[in-house]
């Protein structure tokens, strides 16, 4: 999951500039997407998870325990660009809901990057989720996502890069 959980906080980091709906208002009269989703975060995001995934195709092919699931280019680029897929496509139903830019969604903000890396590895690989997402995998993915989310979001807030520690 390290190229899901990468783009995230590249975005933070990297991101800003022109927003990927270019100010575009929905007919609820509500931004498409809002000024937190930017070009330069998605780009930036993607290819910094695509990067932590090289690393980890390189370590792969030195002496690697056989249990751990073996990354292949398409995964590590379908995790790493459906995780903020699923970032944008979280945004666009909080606008749709009336919730301004920044504000909290509890369980979407934190799954939104689950669902959109497996969802698109799945489309592109289908039996290397079937093979690696066991059920306990996906039970460990689940508890520890939330928790990994809280801490990378307090660190942001503390180190000054987000507004909010969420
Ligand atoms: N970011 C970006 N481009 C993206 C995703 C994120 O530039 N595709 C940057 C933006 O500066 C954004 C910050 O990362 O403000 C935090 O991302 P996130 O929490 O996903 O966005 P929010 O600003 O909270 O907006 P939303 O309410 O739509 O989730
Ligand atoms: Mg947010």
């Amino acid at each position: 999951m390290l190229p899901a959980y990468v783009p995230n906080s590249a975005a933070v980091i990297l991101g800003g500039g022109t927003p990927i709906d270019g100010g575009r208002v929905h007919e609820d009269g509500r931004r498409l997407l809002g000024n937190g989703k930017t070009f330069r975060g998605l780009v930036l995001g993607i290819l910094a998870g695509v990067l932590v995934g090289c690393v980890q195709l390189w370590v792969q092919t030195m002496d690697f325990p056989d249990v751990l699931p073996r990354q292949t280019f398409l995964t590590v680029v379908t995790l790493s660009a459906g995780a903020l897929a699923g970032d944008l496509v979280k945004s666009y139903f909080k606008r749709r809901r009336g919730m301004d830019q920044g504000r909290p969604w509890p369980i979407a903000d934190q799954y939104d990057l689950v669902a959109g890396a497996l969802l698109l590895t799945f489309i592109a690989a289908p039996s290397w989720v079937l093979t690696y997402v066991t059920l306990p995998v996906l039970f460990w993915i689940l508890v520890l996502t939330p928790l990994l989310h809280r801490a990378a979001n307090m660190l942001g807030h503390s180190m000054g890069l987000k507004d909010v520690p969420w």
